[in-house]
């Protein structure tokens, strides 16, 4: 992908802090009784006052402004009429389009009180996120990152999602290289500076394989553990610096 140019870097900033504000607003509306369809409309109020769209809706055919995951849902869950339920873990993943950049961040929530095994879940999927930005920088490889996702996750008595990972961003939504949560050290695409990518490792309780849904009028495709289990994941956009990496979308 291309590197961005050095006066517009102050644009990529803005769109993910834009998204890092935008998801930690959602996350305040999550609790029992309150519908996806509502987190979704409070999403797409808070992006379209702010200057920018919401890069989800009609992307590929995608009808809503938001993905939420819940429980064995592993990702782009379509927000309906469906309730959330004290217990649940919902992940909330945005991506607004502000001056022409995307900012792309997730993270999971907790209605009301949830198991130990669900917050388990959630601290591991948060954790590997972690280890995986932490290999970011110039030279650093996509084998790197996905090594250290994927070491965490296994110790911790976890499986990764093999399948869907992260991606380069920017002006592009879904850009190379493609960020795997597991690989080799050294191996894969060399990451480059002043590039973006996420990092989004999804994580599995179990190894039972994952199961693919269509979306109506849509090419993109939701996922289900296919035993019902948990599945948990967060997601930063990070840019490569010269010397190491720069979280975007922290804060908010
Ligand atoms: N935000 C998701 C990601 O992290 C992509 C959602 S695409 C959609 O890459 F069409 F499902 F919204
Ligand atoms: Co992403
Ligand atoms: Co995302």
């Amino acid at each position: 992908m291309t590197p961005i140019a050095a006066n517009e870097i102050r644009l990529m900033e803005g769109a993910c802090q834009l998204a890092a504000r935008l998801l930690k607003h959602v996350g305040q509306y999550v609790r029992e009784g309150v519908t996806t369809d509502e987190l979704d409309r409070i999403a797409a109020d808070y992006t379209l006052s702010h200057g920018a769209k919401a890069a989800p809706l009609g992307y590929h055919g995608f009808p809503k402004s938001i993905c939420t995951s819940i429980n064995a849902c592993i990702c782009h869950g379509v927000p309906d009429k469906t309730i959330l339920r004290a217990g649940d873990i919902i992940n909330v993943d945005v991506t607004v389009i502000k001056d022409g950049f995307h900012g792309d961040t997730s993270s999971m929530f907790f209605v009301g009180d949830v198991s130990d095994k669900a917050k388990d879940i959630c601290d591991t999927a948060y954790n590997a996120m972690l280890k995986g930005i932490d290999e970011v920088g110039p030279g650093a490889t996509t084998g790197d990152i996905g090594f250290a996702i994927n070491k965490l996750v296994t110790k911790r008595g976890y499986w990764v999602v093999k399948e869907i990972g992260g991606h380069g961003v920017g002006k592009i939504f879904h850009d190379d290289p493609w960020i795997p949560s597991y690989g080799k050290k050294g191996k894969g695409d060399s990451l480059k500076p002043w590039t973006c990518i996420t990092v989004e490792p999804m994580i599995n309780e179990t190894s039972a394989p994952i199961r693919e849904f269509s979306i109506p009028n849509s090419s993109i495709k939701y996922y289900e553990t296919s035993d019902k289990t948990l599945s948990a994941q967060y997601e930063h956009t990070v840019l490569i610096t010269d010397k190491g990496h720069q979280v975007l979308t922290e804060g908010g």
